[in-house]
């Protein structure tokens, strides 16, 4: 348990981070994400499972676990999919409102229908979440589950910190990038090849067959559990706390506040 941090991301090295993911993959974030992420709803829950050799339940297992959630709580989840996260917070406690984001409305028309499946009602928004059509102090907790490396943390975490309630919790989980070189040299190998392998089995399209390169390139370049707990800081989050999961941080769990 990471809790406190000596990482050496300052304002000026988030910056230049930033600028650099931007210059590398504006375009695929732009034109390619998309493309995969219509292709990919009716598997994409069981394709997580085969390319992460049945990791992704436990993964999602132990995010969802450790959100605190009380009864009237209205609830945001940011880059929803296929509402995974949200269909869990209900099972969790049915007494919250929750909302989940997407631009892909073909991964939110398949959580709809999951949400109904579980009988349970997600509001959906379709919309880019760099800016959240939310007033100020909206929401008691925000989640956000495995899409921050296709995103620019610098628009979209201020925004998150915005719409959340003072003293509200913002969870966060994803893929990191690990803190030890040996982990990450492995890691990066493997994802390319299950992803790839993935998208083949479940005879996907080109764009998802051709991502396990991106994939491990937005990788190579996101930020480890110590730096993405100084990115929260630097924006303005408090009491950041990080759990690193699965060999060496390969995923990292974050939970941090509003203050107020
Ligand atoms: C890997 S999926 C994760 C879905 C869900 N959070 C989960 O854990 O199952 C990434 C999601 O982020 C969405 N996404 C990526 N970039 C986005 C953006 N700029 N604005 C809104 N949604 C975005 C994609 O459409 C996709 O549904």
């Amino acid at each position: 348990m990471e809790t406190s941090s000596s990482t050496s991301i300052t304002s000026g090295k988030f910056e230049q981070r930033e600028e650099k993911r931007r210059s590398l993959f504006s375009r695929t974030w732009r034109e390619f994400i998309p493309k995969v992420f219509e292709d990919v709803p009716q598997y994409y829950r069981s394709g997580n499972i085969v390319a992460s050799l049945g990791l992704w339940e436990l993964w999602v297992w132990q995010f969802v676990r450790t959100i605190d959630l009380r009864p009237g709580y209205q609830a945001l989840d940011v880059c929803a999919g296929t509402n995974d996260v949200g269909i869990r917070l209900l099972q969790k406690q049915a007494d919250i409102s929750v909302t989940a984001i997407d631009r892909s409305k073909e991964m939110q028309e398949e959580g709809q229908h999951r949400a109904a499946k579980y009988h349970v009602k997600i509001k959906s928004v379709i919309q880019d979440v760099h800016t959240l059509p939310f007033p100020d102090n909206s929401f008691d907790v925000i989640t956000l589950q495995a899409a921050s490396r296709h995103l620019q943390l610098d628009r979209v975490l201020p925004e998150i910190l915005r719409v959340l309630k003072p003293g509200g919790h913002f969870y966060h989980c994803d893929m990191l990038k690990p803190s030890t070189r040996i982990v990450e040299w492995f890691y990066l190998r493997f994802l390319r090849v299950s992803v790839a392998l993935t998208a083949l089995v479940f005879g996907s399209t080109e764009a998802s067959r051709s991502c396990g390169e991106y994939f491990k390139d937005a990788i190579e370049n996101f930020y480890t559990p110590e730096e993405l707990s100084e990115v929260f800081r630097l924006i303005g989050f408090a009491n950041v706390r990080c759990r690193k999961s699965i060999w060496g941080g390969m995923v990292g769990f974050h939970n941090s506040q509003k203050s107020g």
